[in-house]
């Protein structure tokens, strides 16, 4: 099994390359066949050289988007790009640590079709939020409870068999790929695994109002989406020409 590990970017010069060293240590030490896309949108800091630099001797490549910029959007280019039949997706910012990445792998070797970096199961956590962001985010995850059983629900860490997306419609406007896929994806076997998510202390988040406008857009435009296939489901499949 080849697992792809999708790392989106921006303006992350500071960060990148300890990720890479970081997730390369921890992936050969547990034996996995990996590869690494970083997935840049032109970071004016130089963020997909200094990428380029620390994937030497590694599999993968840095993907120097000129498409519609944005967070998703660059995760599904990553996918695309991607040679592996297990896809992974890291922030780049080291709030996910990369050395979680063959527990998650493990969990799609022992079956599962998706296994979420999840905060809130047992072991998992946050570290470094103020109080105001841990509630900003505990209600993000209250909110898409009617579309997933996942509880980490806005969870950015995660790892899928390529298998259980292809042919899944992703929409890529807004920020949260991980919903999106966890609400779309014809996985049915899913894992949470804990890990405790530390709060990036070089560079900048781009999170801000527009990211929870969008956020709130995409969770109507995902009870829609599964509105409308329930009534697929119970409708009467009606023959051709009749
Ligand atoms: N290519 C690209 N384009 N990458 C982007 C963009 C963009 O427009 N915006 C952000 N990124 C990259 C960042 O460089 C980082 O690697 C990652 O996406 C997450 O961005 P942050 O700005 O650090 O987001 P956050 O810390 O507020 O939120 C993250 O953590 C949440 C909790 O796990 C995101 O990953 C969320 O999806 C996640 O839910
Ligand atoms: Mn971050």
């Amino acid at each position: 099994m080849l697992v792809s590990i999708v790392v989106p970017t921006y303006n992350e010069k500071e960060n990148i390359a300890e990720l890479i060293r970081r997730a390369r240590s921890a992936c050969s030490s547990a034996g996995l066949d990996f590869e690494i896309i970083v997935a840049d949108d032109m970071s004016p800091d130089g963020t997909a050289d200094a990428a380029g630099e620390a994937l030497s001797g590694c599999k993968g490549a840095v993907l120097r988007r000129t498409g519609p910029r944005g967070l998703a959007p660059a995760v599904t280019e990553g996918f695309e790009a991607a040679r592996g039949d297990v896809l992974c997706v890291i922030d780049a910012d080291l709030s996910h640590p990369p050395e979680a990445i063959p527990a998650l792998a493990r969990a799609i070797g022992d079956g599962a079709d998706l296994a979420v970096g999840s905060r809130h199961v047992e072991g998992g956590g946050v570290e470094g939020w103020p109080l105001r962001r841990r509630l900003a985010s505990r209600l993000a995850c209250l909110l898409a409870r009617p579309l997933t059983g996942i509880r980490d629900a806005t969870s950015g860490f995660f790892i899928i068999r390529k298998a259980a997306i292809e042919g899944v419609a992703l929409n890529p406007r807004g920020f949260k790929i991980g919903l999106e896929v966890f609400v779309k994806a014809a996985s049915r076997k899913y894992v949470e695994v804990p890990y405790v998510f530390r709060d990036r202390v070089k560079g900048s988040s781009k999170l801000g109002s527009r990211v929870m406008a969008q956020y709130l857009l995409q969770l109507v435009r995902l009870f829609l989406w599964k509105t409308a296939r329930i009534f697929e489901f119970t409708r009467p499949s009606r023959k051709a020409g009749v």
